[in-house]
């Protein structure tokens, strides 16, 4: 197999028909001075016609298809080009310079506390912007922690020896202890973790966690039926899945299910459920 680069090839075949035009346009020339008249001449005169309507063209048109760092020409210019600021642009305006603006003092963010994660005014610096807590902010124990299942990598499963829980995988096993002291505790916890599951959750897999579809269904979405039914959280399956796996259920979905990470912004909340889930799996067993 050989490849070609489409523009080197056009503008090899260009080049080539240029210089025959150029050619060509010579021993017409040189025919003509010489004096020579009959078939042969007019074929010149001809080809010489045809090729350098071509060059004409070329020349006019120039190499279409070709990267060029020049700026187009514009005829309609619609609303390209504004008087505007653009973000992290330059601003002669302001005397520091910038044209991105600090929000005023009190300024209330539309989108919930978020704003206090984000690059605003902050007296001291935020050690939660970056999200560097992968544990508690991900749920995450050892990310190069994988172990291959049919060929493919997959977060490893958590170390169990003798019946016993010995070692983590991929995921935290267990709530990270700094969402327990956010809360102030598990009390306060599993009580947080009530409402946003109540809230956000249960609409699918019922208040019990139970799921189902149609007739057998806990939650309301899933008695009218989905493609895939929403799973029974007590299962067995869930149970023996690390607690950071199920916040990431949470925060990310899996399968059929969406994520609600943007919905449930605040890690805490989404810790708490993971807390309830565990709550609710104690209280009802496997739920069947
Ligand atoms: C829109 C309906 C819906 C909502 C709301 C919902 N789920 Fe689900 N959930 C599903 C469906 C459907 C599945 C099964 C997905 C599949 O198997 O493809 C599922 C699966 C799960 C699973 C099993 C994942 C696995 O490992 O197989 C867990 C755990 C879970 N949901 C927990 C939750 C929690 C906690 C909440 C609240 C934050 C929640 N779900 C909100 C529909 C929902």
């Amino acid at each position: 197999m050989y490849s070609l680069d489409a523009t080197l090839f056009m503008n090899a075949v260009v080049l080539a028909v240029l210089g025959a035009a150029a050619l060509v346009l010579l021993v017409t020339l040189f025919a003509a001075w010489r004096g020579k008249r009959g078939r042969v001449m007019s074929y010149l005169y001809m080809f010489t016609a045809l090729l350098g309507t071509f060059a004409v063209a070329v020349a006019a048109l120039g190499f279409r298809g070709q990267k060029s760092d020049a700026r187009p020409w514009h005829f309609f210019l619609d609303m390209k080009y504004q008087a505007k600021y653009t973000a992290q642009g330059q601003s002669k305006y302001f005397a520091d310079g910038r044209s991105s603006r600090l929000p005023p003092a009190d300024t209330v963010p539309f989108d919930g506390t978020d704003y206090t994660a984000d690059a605003g005014a902050h007296s001291a610096p935020n050690p939660d912007f970056l999200k560097a807590d992968k544990r508690y902010y991900f749920g995450i124990a050892d990310a190069s922690a994988k172990e291959n299942v049919n060929g493919a990598d997959v977060p490893a499963k958590p170390k169990w020896e003798g019946g016993k829980l010995v070692g983590e995988g991929y995921w935290v096993n267990h709530v990270p202890p700094a969402a327990v002291e956010r809360a102030g505790g598990w009390e306060p916890l599993f009580k947080r973790g009530q409402v946003q599951f109540n809230r956000h959750c249960a609409v699918c897999h019922g208040t019990s966690g139970r799921g189902g579809t149609g007739e057998v269904a806990y939650g309301i979405v899933g008695a009218y039926g989905l493609s895939a039914p929403p799973k029974n959280v007590l299962d067995i399956t869930i149970q023996t899945q690390p607690d950071g796996m199920l916040f990431d259920t949470v925060s990310n979905g899996r399968g059929t299910m969406p994520g609600y990470g943007h919905q449930i912004r605040d890690a805490l909340d989404r810790w708490a459920i993971v807390a309830y889930v565990r709550e609710l799996q104690f209280a009802y067993g496997s739920g069947k």
